[in-house]
């Protein structure tokens, strides 16, 4: 069993993994080498060649405990045939929701068009060393929503004009789209994937009466399904604060990451018994050496003779110097040395 796996399931102090999450791409020049002539995101996730090397890019320059495959959430809404494409600066800017479309997607045909995603996962697991783990992941029913229906306003706020005019298309969706979620979850452990995050990224827009039904139960679904297949889920829930708690209660995830706005200390107390990740916040690493160094050293000390796993509070950001990771990790080794 890799170490990753152990930390989540049998919940072992011994030893501290390491990933963070946007490892592969953005910041890496190697793959802003690769991006540069491959023009269209969805086309390279649908390179197997180029996915899994890209996945294979940041565990060669350093010492990470997992890889996590080189894909995209939005390949689910893309696999139920939404137009999706990626603007530079502007982000992800996908089709008007066909509920008609949407509906009449059959399995076989959704495991078609995202199989060169499970081919990229097959020649990874080949290359990858077996004592690291392959992480796969999903968007959550809500994540994936809020970009299917386009719910938000600004960067970071929801459109509540439109969730409630769009009441009926939400509930239409949650209806159909765990089954996707735990299809392509099964294509994925079956052509090699061992560990599954759900991406939850925007959970903290969820009012909070609507918790339990668009964050709490459809994550609860997925993990249910996971732990049937005997694969360790991570859950990240970004921004949901102190509803962290009932989330670990209901859910009950083998681990649970954690955002940079939540106080550690709290989660340490209040999620005790489940495997904790990450909580750094990425923007240190833009500063690098002895405030990263410190900040880094507050998680390790919370979480001593704790189930931990080194990770960050959100993704890498595209601007992070390689070299900033890399010092990181090794003094994250030191210390835990
Ligand atoms: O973690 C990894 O390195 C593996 C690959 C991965 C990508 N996206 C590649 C990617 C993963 C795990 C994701 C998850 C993802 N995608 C999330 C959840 C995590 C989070 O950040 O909250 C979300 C919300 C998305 C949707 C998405 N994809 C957005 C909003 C954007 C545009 C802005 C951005 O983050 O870069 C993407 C594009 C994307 N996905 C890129 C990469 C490497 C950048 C593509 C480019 O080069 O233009």
């Amino acid at each position: 069993m890799n170490e990753l796996i152990k930390t989540l399931i049998n919940k072992n102090k011994s030893f501290l993994p390491i990933w963070f999450m946007r490892q592969a791409g953005r910041y890496l020049p190697e793959f802003r080498k690769i991006r540069l002539q491959n023009k269209n995101f969805i086309n390279l996730c649908l390179n197997s060649d180029l996915s899994s090397e890209i996945t294979l890019q940041p565990i060669q320059r350093f010492d990470l405990d997992a890889a996590i495959i080189f894909s995209d959430i939005l390949m689910v809404p893309y696999g139920l045939n939404q137009n999706v494409v990626f603007k530079k600066n502007l982000g992800p800017i996908l089709s008007n929701f066909n509920s008609e479309v949407f509906l009449k997607v059959k399995n076989e045909e959704f495991t078609k068009k995202l199989s060169p995603v499970y081919e990229a996962i097959k020649k990874t697991r080949v290359k990858l060393n077996e004592k690291k783990a392959l992480i796969s992941f999903i968007g959550s029913p809500w994540t994936l929503v809020v970009y299917m229906l386009g719910l938000k306003q600004d960067k970071n706020s929801l459109n509540i004009d439109l969730f409630n005019k769009r009441k009926d298309e939400i509930t239409l969706i949650f209806n159909s789209i765990n089954n996707f979620l735990c299809l392509h979850i099964d294509n994925q452990i079956k052509a090699g994937a061992n560990v599954i995050q759900i991406f939850d990224s925007w959970a903290g827009l969820i009012p909070h009466k609507f918790l339990n039904e668009y964050c709490f139960e459809p994550n609860k679904k997925i993990v249910d399904h996971c732990r049937n297949k005997k694969i360790p889920t991570i859950c990240f829930p970004k921004g949901i604060k102190k509803n962290y708690y009932d989330f670990y209660k209901i859910v009950k995830p083998d681990g649970l990451s954690i955002d940079y706005d939540l106080d550690p200390e709290w989660a340490r107390v209040k999620l005790e018994g489940c495997c904790i990740q990450g909580g750094l916040d990425p923007k240190i690493l833009l500063e690098g050496n002895q405030k990263m160094f410190k900040e880094a050293e507050k998680y390790l000390k919370i979480f001593k003779n704790y189930p931990y796993i080194f990770n960050l509070g959100h993704g890498l950001l595209p601007n992070t110097d390689p070299i900033n990771v890399e010092k990181l990790i090794k003094f994250v080794r030191d210390y835990t040395k």
